[in-house]
């Protein structure tokens, strides 16, 4: 029997999720959880929205409402781990055990933190305004929730790629520092998933507030529909489907004879109330027994509970022995037990890297980084992986100095060249 792969994605419990959030994350997330094959874990990013929300009734009350959603949409809490992230004690430890081995550089160049810093520093404001420590470690909370259950790969959209290449550096140095232990995740980006034009026709977006609420009451969600911008072709006259925002959330939730049929209307001039009603029947038909569930679970919030501690229990007959054999890895160890003699796998003492990786955009990198995980080199994209590693070996056996002529490698920001060969050095002298 192959070993399942593992899916893991978090859920930052903030906000009130909206049809474009069901069909580009919640309706295919659902249905991936379903692969065979495969082990899928769900959780509740508490700790995340902690650092974006101090209001306790609010945190409490959307951890709930996202519970709810997750598993009104028809996510089997049987058939996969869901949990909250604050009921796996063993995530705060090892974001401990991972803080140590990551260098603060790395983390200086998260996108979420630099943001915050160039925005004071465009405002004129001290550049440390509005940074939490909490802001700026979030990107080892994220590795130790992706880490703790040894997942393979990580469903996110683009924006969240740094961070799964950051939790990949952060493991691989652990495993530098105290052996194998710890699995590098992959980001998966789909491509594909679709986007939902919002009620003014550009992307359905909380920070637009053009959206459609995926639960609100079903005379709510008629008034939304309504609101959906159109043309002001008069009933009678043919309709353009192409850059309807209407028809394209119909299409996003019809089948193709569906769609067809509501193509044929607009040729042959339907009435764009009327158009709005077949889509509200539509929709409603299809969110109709979710939001029953939805209600129910809202309104009895104790069967949720009850639902996450089953969850965090599955959840901890990994986590529990997994942090056992981690803290013995470092060295948090009881004290009687007899120490290990000189036969213990005897740390390495760190050393630079190279790491070759892919992107989305289909090509292959590298980047050099020093023992604390200080980014050194970075280089463009090769079209092959052995053009890639061709390129390393270049960089590491050049006894003149690394050459850089070409363009294709490039000093990090603020790294001088006398840096890159003192660590390519270290890196021949320790012969690998
Ligand atoms: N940062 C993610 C987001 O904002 C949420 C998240 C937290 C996450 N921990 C994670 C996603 C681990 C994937 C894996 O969307």
């Amino acid at each position: 029997m192959t070993s399942p792969i593992r899916y893991l994605t978090g859920i930052t419990t903030t906000g009130t999720p909206h049809l474009g959030n069901y069909v580009g994350a919640l309706r295919p997330a659902v249905q991936a959880s379903r692969r065979p094959g495969t082990e899928n874990f769900y959780f509740l990013a508490d700790y995340h929205a902690l650092i974006k929300c101090d209001d306790p009734a609010r945190m409490q009350r959307s951890t709930l409402e996202i519970a709810a959603c997750w598993l009104a949409t028809g996510l089997d809490p049987e058939a996969v781990f869901f949990y909250r992230q604050s009921d796996i004690p063993e995530i705060t430890e090892l974001t401990w055990l991972l803080t140590c081995v990551t260098g603060k550089g790395l983390l200086n160049r998260a996108h979420a933190y630099k943001a915050q810093l160039d925005k004071n520093l465009e405002a004129g404001l001290d550049p440390d305004q509005d940074v939490t420590a909490g802001l700026f470690m979030y990107p080892v909370l994220m590795a130790a929730d992706i880490l703790m259950f040894k997942a393979h790969r990580i469903p996110v959209g683009r924006d969240q790629v740094q961070h799964i290449e950051m939790a990949r550096d952060m493991a691989s140095s652990f495993n530098h520092l105290y052996g194998e232990h710890l699995v590098l995740p992959e980001a998966e980006v789909d491509e594909s998933v679709a986007m939902l034009p919002g009620l003014d026709g550009r992307k359905m977006s909380k920070s637009y507030d053009n959206v459609i609420a995926l639960f609100a009451p079903r005379e709510q969600m008629r008034r939304q529909i309504f609101s959906i911008v159109t043309d002001s072709r008069a009933p009678g006259e043919p309709k353009e489907a192409q850059g309807s925002a209407l028809f394209q959330i119909f299409q996003a939730f019809a089948s193709a004879d569906e769609t067809q049929q509501l193509l044929d209307a607009y040729a042959s001039g339907i009435a764009w109330s009327d158009a709005k009603q077949l889509l509200f029947e539509r929709i409603d038909r299809e969110i109709a027994p979710m939001r029953e569930k939805y209600d129910h679970l809202v309104a009895h919030p104790g069967e949720l509970e009850d639902i996450l501690k089953r969850g965090a229990a599955k959840a901890r007959e990994r986590a529990t022995p997994f942090m056992a054999e981690l803290r013995d890895a470092v060295g948090l160890r009881n004290l009687a037990r007899r120490a290990a003699p000189a036969k213990e796998a005897k740390a390495k003492a760190a050393l630079p890297q190279f790491k070759q990786y892919r992107e989305a955009d289909g090509k292959f990198y590298f980047k050099l980084v020093d023992a604390q995980g200080r980014l050194l080199l970075q280089s463009k994209g090769f079209d092959s992986p052995q053009q890639a590693g061709r390129r390393v070996a270049e960089l590491r056996s050049t006894a003149s100095g690394p050459h850089l002529g070409d363009g294709m490698v490039e000093l990090a920001p603020g790294i001088v060249l006398t840096e890159v060969s003192s660590a390519l050095q270290e890196l021949t002298d320790a012969g690998n």
